[in-house]
């Protein structure tokens, strides 16, 4: 754990991955964080939260399925069926966020944290700014990232509204289960359509 009387900046942030994260691991946090401070610059919203949600956000990334499994009951973080079938993936995200949240870190940059792998309702500029940042850092390559990257260049709510629905898209071709959070970033932007 982390020690409740440390200020989480982006030095202390950096530091922190460093020491819970390998190489490849540590890098990618590096793309995230300077390209999420890069979209909070562009739409508003604090470059040095962005920095610190982004080095971070897979801070419990690098955890086996059991010790995610015993981090998220002894955080008090719900485990349903979709987490039981993908430990890591689904609880990396809430998990560092519980952790960081006990040790102090303000609650818009853990709720961002919490947020960054399938989003949710009500995200703020911070949030969206690092789900964008998490799906587009320049080491991803897949169909229809280019458009994604291209709406973020003005647009961060059609571009995370886009990365959303090719996200949902994929989940589903996968025939996997579509977490009720990715639902609700999706159903906000195209409900009313
Ligand atoms: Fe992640
Ligand atoms: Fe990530």
């Amino acid at each position: 754990m982390i020690g409740t009387t440390d200020i989480i900046g982006p030095a202390e942030a950096q530091a922190l991955a460093a020491s819970r994260l390998g190489r490849r691991r540590l890098e990618h946090s590096r793309r995230v964080a300077e390209l999420a401070a890069r979209y909070a610059g562009r739409f508003g919203a604090s470059p040095d939260e962005a920095l610190v949600a982004g080095w971070l956000h897979d801070l419990c990334r690098d955890l086996s399925e059991e010790e995610v499994l015993a981090a998220a009951t002894r955080l008090g973080v719900p485990v349903g069926t979709l987490e039981r079938g993908h430990p890591v993936g689904l609880l990396h995200a809430p998990v560092a966020a519980a952790e960081l949240r006990a040790a102090g870190l303000e609650e818009r940059v853990a709720r961002a944290v919490e947020l960054h792998t399938v989003g949710g309702p009500g995200m703020d500029t911070l949030a969206k700014c690092l789900y964008l940042a998490d799906f587009c850092e320049p080491e991803r390559d897949f169909d229809g990232l280019g458009k994604v990257r291209r709406l973020a260049e003005t647009s961060l709510d059609e571009a995370v509204a886009a990365a959303a629905r090719l996200t949902l898209v994929e989940v589903i071709e996968r025939e996997r289960g579509v977490h009720p959070g990715a639902l609700d970033l999706y159903n906000e932007h195209y409900a009313g359509r």
